[in-house]
């Protein structure tokens, strides 16, 4: 078990070659930051998966080693289709955030561990761990995620850019992550560390009385063109290391050279291969760490394994909607009994109710029960169908869901809070979610779509997610609840989706391939006449309920199509009509895939970073696509990837560059104007089956953009400022700014920034958390601004956490006092072992949970005086474990033990003392 563990870390050393940089194109040198994080986020994922299939009584073995395959393993043997989509997103949350340190820090010491700041460098990994434990105690995964890459980052550019390598050591440095250990020896301010290279290309410029005496050193980065003292900064720091290379124009100065190990280089090549393989232990002793601080469920979760399926409604209380509650607690309670068991069965529940004028709270769940019971508290009060707090609820689960929900809003009503409805959209566009409202009416009083214009947010907000806005009679709102039945699964993937508003007469082609199952066809709109036709030429028209291809049901102004068999190839969809109308092809496959819009940044170490907002008008878009299937990415060719009017018929074509790792590179030079989608196409290599898919999410450009960074978190109580920049290529005026934030923190922020064309201006926002905010509390905060006259605008979105002080740095101790049994390993079965442990936190937080983190035994706790005493029972068959115990702050203390099993039958029971002796030995390769 322990072998297989370590195979991906051995793969990862002979793999890891080359430079430390964010993203790099393919060309034979594409090991970076992102590789190093990625083997080992793999090798725990796999080490984890392993523990909870043993403590599960099953074996975890994946056929492959693609994502997906781990993933299906590592979930189990529940049924249906494993969709590796969440689980891609969810790393590239932790990736894309590890790259981001290179841009938006570029020039902090700290976090690079240059010039010398390791005090501040280590408080930013110590810090941040804190953060990550406290927002997954809190549920706030994204976040967790986001600031664990930026932590990666900074602990693994210790081994490049300090000495802890040239000074001989074999093991990454413990007291980077051990909150109770500070950093030694650290060269003082007047020490010189480094002799002059005079060819910039010297093995080892560390002075001898240096390495002789174990002091830690780092280079020193000059960006500017500044002389040595003055980027030294004290006339006492001459003669300090350069941090070397080009963009480090110190390195040109007295001592010239260098002694970062970024880059493989033909005098540091041995060095680099090191600081590389340290900077990848390191980082798994930080994800064992967490892992210790979390357990094992909140640990996969927080790695994205978790079934995909979120079951998220936003549901009106007021007066008039109780048949429709009744009918969500229906579809909930279905949903949630007839898929438990299934890959299909919810991961996570939400629900957020709201009315007038009140909203909320959300109610955030992994357990079926207690969903049910939330929605079965919910009673309609008050009001009548009047307009109500909707886009707040909404805001709350937009928020607090994962990327790419599914969002169901129950209403009878139009919003009272409009002026949200930017928000919306910026939340809609940065969370990929996808929003569908089922709106009821009273038959008698029932109109036309067209008559009902404070209805519109609604159908913006579809179009704009990719959802459906579903008028129905309340009678009958359980024929539309289907819908949400067909996309609660977990491997969703939309093949089209297109509005046209007028309609017009048009066909609509669509590729259906061998992986899909369970096509469903969704028309919305009034009045609408058209014909559907398949591969083989058959056809079905709007007036035949049950035709060769399918069965059309109606209800309001959905059509809902669900063919009888997907049969591959291409289908049509013609069109005849002038009313406006929707069209959307949903079915269930395993090939998918996720994307980020990106922009290339330089410095020192240049790469890719997410874009956040729209995307800047008139410069080439540039995508990053991670492609999943059943075989993993390896098993799928990209042929042709497109940004697609969803209301219009431009089409732009683009050039496809595969990247480290198995993503692509998108490059498009002519960007759509309107709101448009991507189009992939690509071909199933196993089956030769070619596959269209399309995102659901529109995008679109803007001559704006906003721009801010998340660098520290907020302090409960206290004010927090947030500097942010507007820049525009549209007119000159007054730009509105608008600020909000989920967590209904008051904030301030200057109502206008005042902007030239072609030029930029910096605005803060400030808030400060209520004083009793529950540490790992996260807010999501949305900054917009609007040009002159409403003509353009752009908005950014920050996830922020609000994180008390800590004061416990203290792990809670484990100790062994004594192993009880006999094992013999020919009839491991029928023999059983005990170990008793007794765990102390003094003048730490307290004990708060106790856990096994590896072994299928039962562990009994007792609660004594000062700690706990805890007896582990197991089965002579699982002679290891490993015990967990966390305070209440996330840190962290073990004990690990294994049982010796006997080969012959008549071995007598090892004596406790000796037990004792070899524990004390697995403990030093096991604590940090
Ligand atoms: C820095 O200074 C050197 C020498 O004075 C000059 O050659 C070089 O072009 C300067 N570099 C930059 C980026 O200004
Ligand atoms: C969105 O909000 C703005 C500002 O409050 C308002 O002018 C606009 O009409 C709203 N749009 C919709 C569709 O409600
Ligand atoms: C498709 O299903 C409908 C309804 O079940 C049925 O009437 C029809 O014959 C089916 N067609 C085929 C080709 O199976
Ligand atoms: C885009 O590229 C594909 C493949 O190179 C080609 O088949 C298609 O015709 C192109 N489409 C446009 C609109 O240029
Ligand atoms: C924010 O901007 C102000 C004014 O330009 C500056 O003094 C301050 O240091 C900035 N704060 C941060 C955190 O960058
Ligand atoms: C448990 O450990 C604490 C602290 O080391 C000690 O005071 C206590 O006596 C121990 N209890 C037992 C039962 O060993």
């Amino acid at each position: 078990m322990i072998m297989k563990l370590l195979v991906p870390v051995v793969a990862l050393i002979a793999l890891v070659v080359s430079s430390v940089q964010a993203f790099l194109p393919d060309g034979g040198n594409g090991n970076t930051h992102v590789t190093i994080t990625r083997h080992a986020v793999m090798a725990k994922i796999h080490e984890v998966c392993e523990a909870v299939a043993e403590s599960e009584g099953r074996q975890f073995s994946p056929e492959g080693s693609s994502p997906e395959e781990v993933l299906r393993a590592c979930l189990g043997t529940a049924t249906g289709e494993v969709s590796g989509a969440k689980f891609s997103t969810a790393l590239n949350q932790i990736y894309m955030q590890n790259g981001f340190v290179d841009r938006d820090f570029m020039s902090s010491a700290p976090h690079h561990f240059n010039n010398e700041a390791f005090t501040e460098g280590r408080n930013l990994i110590i810090q941040g761990t804190i953060a990550i434990k406290a927002n997954v105690r809190t549920d706030n995964l994204q976040s967790a995620r986001e600031t664990l890459g930026r932590v990666c980052h900074t602990l693994q550019d210790f081994y490049s850019h300090s000495n802890w390598v040239e000074l001989g050591n074999k093991s990454p440095y413990a007291n980077l992550i051990r909150p109770d250990l500070n950093i030694e020896n650290i060269a003082g301010v007047a020490m010189p560390t480094c002799s002059d290279c005079a060819s910039g290309t010297c093995p080892n410029q560390l002075l001898p009385a240096i390495l002789k005496g174990k002091f830690l050193t780092s280079g020193y980065m000059g960006l500017t063109n500044l002389t040595n003292l003055e980027v030294r900064g004290d006339i006492h720091t001459v003669g300090k290391c350069s941090h070397g290379g080009e963009t480090d124009l110190s390195s040109k100065q007295n001592p010239r050279g260098g002694i970062s190990k970024d880059e493989p280089l033909s005098y540091n090549a041995d060095l680099h291969n090191k600081a590389v393989n340290l900077a990848s232990e390191a980082t798994l002793e930080l994800l064992e760490d967490i892992h210790g601080a979390i357990g094992n469920k909140d640990y996969l979760r927080l790695m994205g394994i978790a079934r995909s399926a979120v079951l998220a409604f936003v549901i009106d209380t007021t007066g008039s909607m109780s048949n429709d509650i009744a009918e969500a607690k229906r579809v909930a309670f279905n949903i949630i009994d007839s898929k438990k068991g299934t890959q299909d069965e919810p991961s996570e529940y939400i629900l957020v109710p709201f009315n007038d004028p009140d909203f909320g709270p959300l109610i955030r769940t992994t357990n079926p029960d207690v969903m049910k019971s939330e929605i079965s508290k919910l009673t309609a009060v008050g009001g009548g169908d009047i307009p109500e707090m909707c886009l707040s609820g909404l805001q709350l689960a937009l928020t607090g869901a994962p990327s790419s929900s599914q969002i169901y809003v129950f209403t009878d009503a139009p919003p009272k809070d409009t002026y949200l409805n930017k928000t919306i959209i910026a939340l809609i566009r940065s969370t990929t979610s996808t929003v569908t409202s089922l709106m009821t009416t009273f038959s008698r009083r029932r109109r036309s779509l067209n008559a009902r214009p404070e209805f519109q947010v609604y159908y913006d907000m579809a179009l704009a997610s990719g959802g459906q806005a579903i008028e129905v009679p309340k009678s009958s709102i359980s024929q539309a609840t289907k819908i949400i039945v067909d996309t609660s699964t977990s491997a969703l993937v939309t093949i089209l989706q297109r509005s046209r508003d007028p309609g017009r007469v048009e066909s609509f082609s669509f590729l259906l391939d061998r992986s899909v199952s369970n096509t469903i066809i969704y028309i919305t709109g009034s009045s609408l006449t058209f014909n559907l036709r398949s591969p083989t030429g058959a056809s079905q028209s709007n007036t035949v309920a049950n035709g060769p291809l399918g069965t059309i049901q109606k209800v309001g102004n959905l059509q809902r199509i669900q063919l009888n068999e997907t049969e591959m190839g291409l289908w049509f969809i013609d069109m005849t009509t002038s009313q406006s109308y929707t069209i959307k092809v949903i079915g269930q496959s395993a090939i998918t895939f996720i994307y980020n819009f990106v922009e290339e940044f330089k410095g020192p170490h240049p790469g890719y970073a997410v874009i956040d907002g729209r995307l800047l008008a008139g410069s080439p878009a540039k995508l990053l696509l991670t492609l999943t299937g059943e075989k993993g990415p390896e098993a799928l060719e990209v042929h042709e990837v497109a940004l697609v009017e969803v209301s219009g018929v431009k089409v732009s074509n683009e050039t496809v560059e595969k990247m480290a790792g198995g993503d692509f590179l998108v490059t498009v030079k002519d960007v759509p104007e309107g709101e448009f989608v991507v189009l992939l196409k690509g071909k199933d290599k196993t089956f030769s089956s070619l596959f269209q898919r399309q995102t659901t999410t529109m995008m679109s450009q803007s001559k704006v953009t906003v721009k801010a960074k998340a660098d520290d978190s907020m302090l409960p109580g206290e004010e927090f400022r947030l500097n942010f920049t507007v820049k525009t290529n549209g007119p000159s005026g007054a730009y509105t700014i608008c600020a909000r934030n989920d967590k209904k923190i008051s904030m301030t922020h200057p109502p206008t920034l005042s902007l030239v064309s072609g030029g930029s201006a910096q605005g803060t926002v400030s808030l400060t958390p209520p004083a009793d905010t529950v540490s790992g509390t996260d807010v999501t905060l949305t900054i917009e601004a609007e040009g002159p006259g409403g003509s353009d605008s752009n908005y950014a979105v920050l996830r922020l956490s609000v994180l008390s002080k800590v004061t416990d740095l203290t792990p809670p101790k484990c100790e062994i006092v004594d192993v009880q049994g006999t094992c013999n390993s020919s009839s491991c079965s029928s023999s059983n072992w005990e170990l008793s442990v007794n765990i102390t936190d003094r003048n730490g937080t307290g004990i708060e949970r106790i856990s096994i983190q590896q072994g299928s035994g039962n562990l009994t706790q007792k609660k004594v005086e000062d700690g706990v005493m805890g007896l582990y029972e197991a089965s002579c068959c699982s002679t290891s474990v490993t015990l967990s115990a966390v305070d209440k702050v996330g840190n962290v203390g073990r004990c690990s033990y294994t049982m010796k099993s006997s080969a012959g039958s008549c071995l007598m029971s090892l004596p406790l003392w000796a037990s004792l002796l070899l524990y004390g030995f697995l403990r030093e390769s096991f604590t940090l």
